[in-house]
């Protein structure tokens, strides 16, 4: 939403605006601005037309973000519309349909795209709502939490809301501004404009909060505050002593911070401010810094040294030991050396402290001090060392340059559609998102956006706080005392099965026995939202903990695994190993990952009254199990439960089964109770109660030629088709197990278990060109497939375009002649892929709609998921179109100039059904483990990506410069949409290049520290955080942090160090973006 006041606007979250904040504000949200019905806003237009929305859940946040820029700024900058966007989140379409639809505000040149800007109507900022002074928004106090009698918002306290000398302070000479600089750049990476919107300085430093960003920086900079009370006013320096213990300051109960003086900088004074987080934009910090150094007059002795951290204590700290040791040294690498020394040993953590990642944060401590060290320097332009001060080694001049964003910049390619086919057949062409107008304006209706009914009761799960435990007793007691409480739901309710899960193995309701943290023990049913959570809070459960398996390694361990090994073998690996000039051997560790769905799990469950008869409302991907799952746990027939699915927030495989476990809980309350009742999940319940993608651990062993040339492999994992990627191996044997771990159950996730099988078989090839001393692609290229090969499943390669791909790839990413500047590698993936009817039915889209999806209307329908949902769905749509045409083929006849129209009326006139249903079976699937044949796929996708990074080795910090994807899909139905996932989420795989680019641009820096370390392997696990980046830059600061704490090993000089690494491999979303886009293989699914 936008928040008004005075001329200025402000987006804001409305979860973190309450009402009483919005006291002389006007606010606007999404269904103000524009409408389907009347006209739609510029921005709305501009995001629909521009492929901007998929589901479309996080549209309406992304309209208003652009709307308020446009409302301060009309005519408004790439970089202002790319800072506007901080605090969003798409997790389908990715910003670039977003950011190219809105870039067309800042009236920069397109390139050629996938949609006309000449067709959007003008932005005319006169026609924007005013608001008049009577409706302006008032107070509206509905807290009813006792322990915040009094709200008071410092945005309409003109004395907690001033700054003074503003103006002034850009006029003044650079020396005198070294700490309000330091600030500023630490506010840049300081959450988003929504949240800068409505948080203050004040709430940031009394929230004491040991990753503040701004206390560090006050702390060094020696900031004075003002505190007051009644009758009292006191001021005191912000210092070490300001933060007695975590998240408490000096204030007493009845103080205010009244006001913050933060100092002018002096002669000789310098200042830097760093913040190190996971991701750069709207990230909290793992470490967080500012220093300060005050110089005798004319020299470069120290006289002030001050360096406050955050991140490495329960409150902001200052390094006192280390920095009083440096008064009177010299700014030398000698006092860069003792100051290292000194914070490896005065910054310990222990190896269990809160927010982990000790040995990163450790190596933080030690790496901004360097850069600032160099900062210093560099700001002296020292040219000598006469005064005993250090010189700037050029080398390291890069360490000096702060973080910079690169404007985007991306181009599409993609096959058009052939020459004379008629403009009303839109397949092939780049259309809109059917309902993106109605998600942009805010009209889509999500599950939980269904209007309340009468009498309807909201649910709250009760879940386990214990991984692996016996249930002792469960006290409701508490629970029954909150205001509204109808009734608690446990095992004992269940009138069907508690018995649930794809393989039945699962519980609605724990009944003794708890497996994991977040299982669910049971629901609470309460009259409102609010009292239905609070209830749930008062419900005890008493333990009896029982052994856990949290880890792979454990379940190895405890041999507990779910089913047995499976097993693809061909060729006689003894003799290929045999063969070998080498082999290499390795482990490799993929993380799990959150589906991140913006709408959460949601259902509402109404009973019908009549023979069990109940409507489920819910946001799934699996109207068929769910079903299913409830008549069994109802104990009723399935046709007594009615599915309906009008659209999701979201899914990627996390809603294909474990929606049904909110489901199951909503419907047993809406059994029990008799009203309707309703549960969407708040995101940390979700996080919790449902798994995401699969960890993996895979070991491999492979053998192969001097020449780069595979001849034997051996693999432990789960993905056994994927193992392979699109290489031969003649002797290959893979082996897999599943592990059962007291974790929430994980799930399908986008490619399931093919994206992992992919990466390694990515990671062993790496290896084998490293081992070769050969250049990446040259290995990958040798090893690929040919045309009509036998994969290691006994599937033959039709089609096989991975060579196009391959060479499009390389010449399009003019991959030599960047690769003369950077380390190098290329690799390959492979995949499988409504408008359907308009074409099959010869009648334009606009008279298509897509109503919902309801098990009464296409029952025993198979879940919206891996990648086979438009070819199954579109092929039963096209044969029930077929259907219909020939039903309405007579009156064609009869009437050959008539239109769509009148052959309907004429059909329904002569009696003849217009209804038909249409099925589909993939054909030719049916793989045996036992004989190593039949086919597993119906068909493959091939693509190629290609990308360069940077990596900022003293942080873990990487850059995506650009990168290149070839994809080939066979006949796109919708261009527009096939780009958008492919550049959001390249292909489930393809973003690995990244990945493998990060990993060369290690190796690089490596090098640069032992002699011969580049050909050197060493481990990477997956994912790429600043964590392993930094860790695995392995330099003297690593070495001091993780050796023992001995400050001469440094030496009195550091060796050649590489701040910047920089390597170019596959991947996407980069800062350049090329994609090409066209048909290459026969995989089309019309005829
Ligand atoms: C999405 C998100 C991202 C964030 N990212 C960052 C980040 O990158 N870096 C970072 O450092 N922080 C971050 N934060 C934290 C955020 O900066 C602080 O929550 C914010 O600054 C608090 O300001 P407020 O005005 O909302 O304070 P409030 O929440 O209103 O107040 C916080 C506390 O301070 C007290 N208080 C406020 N003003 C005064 C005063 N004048 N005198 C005495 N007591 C006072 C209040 O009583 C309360 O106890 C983030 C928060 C969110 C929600
Ligand atoms: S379209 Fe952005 S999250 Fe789905």
């Amino acid at each position: 939403m936008t928040l008004i006041w005075g001329s200025s606007h402000f987006s804001a979250n409305a979860c973190l605006a309450p009402i009483c904040s919005l006291h002389h504000v006007a606010v606007t949200t999404v269904e103000g601005i524009g409408s389907t019905k009347t006209r739609l806003h510029p921005v709305q237009e501009r995001i629909a037309k521009s492929h901007g929305s998929q589901c479309g859940f996080c549209t309406p946040g992304i309209v208003m973000s652009m709307y308020t820029l446009l409302r301060n700024q009309p005519e408004p900058t790439v970089e202002e519309i790319e800072d506007a966007f901080q605090g969003n989140l798409c997790r389908c379409t990715g910003y670039r349909p977003i950011l190219q639809g809105f870039r067309t505000f800042a009236k920069v040149t397109l390139s050629p795209s996938l949609f006309n800007p000449e067709e959007f109507m003008p932005l005319d900022p006169t026609q924007e709502p005013i608001f008049p002074p009577e409706l302006l928004v008032g107070i509206e106090m509905k807290f009813k939490n006792q322990l915040f009698p009094v709200i008071i918002c410092p945005a309409w306290i003109p004395e907690l809301n001033s700054v003074e000398h503003g103006p002034e302070v850009a006029k003044l000479p650079t020396q005198k501004t070294e700490v309000f600089r330091g600030v500023l750049e630490q506010l840049r990476w300081f959450a988003g404009k929504q949240v800068k919107s409505v948080a203050s300085i004040g709430g940031n430093i009394i929230t004491a909060s040991p990753i503040s960003d701004l206390n560090p920086v006050f702390m060094a900079s020696g900031t004075k505050l003002t505190i007051v009370s009644r009758g009292t006013r006191r001021t005191v320096p912000m210092d070490h002593t300001f933060f007695p213990s975590y998240r408490k300051t000096l204030l007493g109960p009845e103080e205010i911070l009244l006001s913050i003086e933060i100092p002018y900088s002096r002669e000789g004074e310098f200042f830097s401010a760093f913040k190190q987080a996971s991701r750069r934009e709207d990230d909290i910090a793992k470490v967080t810094c500012g220093m300060r150094v005050l110089f005798q007059p004319g020299s470069t002795q120290v006289k002030e040294l001050a360096l406050c951290y955050g991140g490495m204590a329960d409150r902001t700290i200052s390094a006192l030991k280390t920095t009083r040791r440096q008064l009177s040294k010299f700014w030398n690498e000698k006092l860069l050396q003792d100051v290292c020394a000194g914070l490896a040993e005065e910054l310990a953590l222990s190896p269990d402290a809160p927010g982990g990642m000790i040995e990163f944060r450790r190596t933080l401590t030690l790496s901004f001090f360097f850069k600032f060290y160099l900062t210093v320097l560099k700001k002296l332009g020292k040219e000598d060392s006469e005064d005993k001060c250090g010189k700037l080694d050029p080398t390291y001049t890069s360490a000096t340059l702060l973080f910079q964003k690169d404007p985007p910049a991306n181009i599409q390619l993609f096959q058009e559609v052939p020459k004379g086919q008629s403009k009303e057949d839109t397949v092939g062409r780049p259309l809109p998102h059917l309902a993106a107008a109605m998600q942009a304006s805010g009209e889509a209706v999500y599950c939980d956006d269904i209007p309340c009914y009468e009498n309807e009761l909201f649910l709250r799960l009760v879940t386990s706080t214990r991984a692996h435990a016996k249930i002792k007793s469960i006290d409701v007691s508490e629970a029954q005392k909150v205001p509204g409480f109808v009734r608690f739901l446990s095992a004992d309710d269940i009138p069907g099965s508690n018995e649930t899960g794809l393989f039945n193995d699962e519980t609605v309701f724990a009944k003794d026995k708890v497996t994991c943290v977040g299982h669910i023990i049971g629901a609470v049913v309460a009259d409102t939202p609010e009292h239905a959570q609070r209830a749930a809070h008062g419900v005890k459960v008493t333990y009896e903990d029982l052994p856990a398996i949290i880890t792979i390694e454990d379940a190895i361990k405890n041999n507990s695994f779910y089913g047995s090994e499976l097993k693809i073998e061909k060729g006689d690996l003894k003799k290929g190993f045999s063969e070998a000039d080498n082999v290499v051997s390795g482990e490799l560790y993929i993380g799990g990952q959150e589906h991140f769905y913006m709408e959460t799990h949601c259902t509402i469950a109404v009973p019908k009254g009549e023979a069990g008869e109940m409507e489920l409302f819910v946001s799934t991907q699996n109207a068929t199990k769910t079903q299913s799952f409830v008549a069994k746990m109802l104990g009723v027939p399935v046709n007594r439960i009615l599915v309906r699915v009008k659209r999701m927030g979201g899914g990627f495989g996390g809603k294909e089964t474990r929606s049904t476990l909110v489901t199951v809980a909503v419907a047993l309350a809406a059994y029990k109770t008799g009203h309707p009742v309703r549960c969407m999940l708040d995101r940390d319940e979700d996080m919790l109660i449902t798994g995401g993608r699969h960890p993996f651990l895979a070991r491999y062993k492979v053998g192969f030629m001097k020449t780069g040339k595979i001849v034997a492999l051996e693999i432990m994992e789960r993905a056994l088709f994927h193992m392979d990627n699109c290489y031969k191996i003649p002797n290959i044997r893979g082996t897999g197990r599943l592990c059962k771990t007291n974790l929430s159950s994980n799930t399908a996730f986008r490619g399931f278990g093919g994206p992992q099988a992919l990466f390694i078989a990515e990671n062993w090839m790496s290896e084998v060109a490293v081992t070769c001393g050969l250049p990446a692609e040259e290995v990958r290229r040798k090893n690929l497939y040919k045309e009509g090969d036998l994969t290691h499943f006994n599937q033959r390669l039709e089609e096989f375009s991975v060579p196009r791909c391959w060479d499009e790839c390389l010449k399009s990413s003019q991959y030599y002649a960047r690769k003369s500047e950077a380390g190098a590698l290329i690799h390959v993936y492979t995949d499988g892929s409504v408008l359907v009817a308009s074409r099959a039915l010869k009648i334009p889209t606009s008279k298509i709609y897509i109503s919902e999806t309801s098990t009464n209307t296409v029952p025993n329908s198979s879940p919206t998921a891996a990648s086979v949902s438009t070819d199954v769905y579109g092929q039963a749509i096209y044969e029930a179109c077929q259907t219909i045409l020939k039903r309405l083929l007579p009156f064609k006849r009869k009437n050959p100039d008539g239109s769509w129209e009148d052959w309907v009326m004429a059909a329904y006139q002569d009696r003849v059904s217009l209804s038909a249903t249409g099925f589909y079976r993939t054909p030719n699937l049916g793989y045996s483990f036992e004989t190593n044949s039949g086919n597993a796929f119906h068909y493959f996708t091939y693509g190629v990506a290609c990308s360069e990074v940077e990596i900022d080795c003293l942080t873990g910090d990487h850059k995506n410069l650009r990168t290149d994807i070839v994809m080939d899909v066979g006949s796109s139905l919708n261009p527009a949409i096939d780009i958008g996932q492919a550049v959001g989420e390249p292909p489930l795989f393809l973003g690995a290049s990244i990945f493998f680019a990060i990993k060369d641009a290690i190796r690089a820096a490596r090098a640069q520290h032992t002699a011969g370390n580049a050909k050197k392997l060493f481990r990477l696990d997956s994912p790429a955080t600043p964590e392993k980046i930094r860790n695995a830059c392995v330099d003297k600061f690593t070495t001091l942090v993780r050796g023992p704490r001995n400050p001469g090993r440094w030496g009195h000089r550091p060796g050649k160090f590489c701040c910047r690494g920089r390597a170019e491999m596959l991947g996407c979303l980069s800062a350049f973006l090329y994609v090409r886009w066209e048909a290459m293989g026969p995989h089309s699914l019309l005829p």
